[in-house]
């Protein structure tokens, strides 16, 4: 690809503005963890199948690996490196306190689906939890302790 492809990409990542110079049908999840750095998305399908390249881009859940990386111009982009302050999100302590997985590799997208689940809805019910996480795969764990974690946010 020669420099002439790329175009200037201007996002909000983690709560910072940032400017990167992208191919702009290169995915997303390439352009974040190559360019700018931020290794939360995993990669695993490459073919918006197990959830792990997972983003919210304006607090919707995003399969990274699908989408192109001119699709963030403008727009607000989180990955599982920025939820967490100065502790843990409400869902990551959830998490680790229910032992909801074991080789971490599902986690970031789980984490995020649930994340925008819960900003997105005052009542969260178990279907609601089920349908968040339905498009993330987890190889590890049996998914009970994920749905375990979830459940204790409500009515919190
Ligand atoms: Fe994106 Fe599997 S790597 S859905
Ligand atoms: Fe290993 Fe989910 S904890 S894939």
């Amino acid at each position: 690809m020669s420099s002439a492809d790329r175009k200037h990409l201007s996002l909000t990542l983690n709560g910072k503005t940032i400017t990167l110079l992208s191919q702009p049908s290169a995915p997303l999840v390439d352009v974040l963890r190559d360019e700018a750095g931020v290794k939360g998305p995993r990669i695993g399908c490459r073919n918006g199948d197990c959830g792990a390249c997972t983003v919210l881009i304006d607090d919707e859940p995003y399969k990274s690996c699908i989408v192109a990386c001119a699709r963030a111009d403008g727009r607000e982009v989180e990955t599982l490196d920025g939820l967490a302050k100065d502790t843990l999100s409400a869902v990551q302590e959830a998490f680790w306190s229910h032992n909801a997985f074991q080789c971490g590799y599902c986690m970031s997208g789980h984490i995020l689906c649930l994340v925008a689940l819960f900003r997105q809805q005052d009542k969260v019910t178990r279907q609601d939890i089920d349908d968040a996480i339905a498009g993330n795969l987890c190889r590890c764990t049996g998914y009970q302790n994920i749905v375990n974690a979830a459940l204790s946010l409500i009515d919190r």
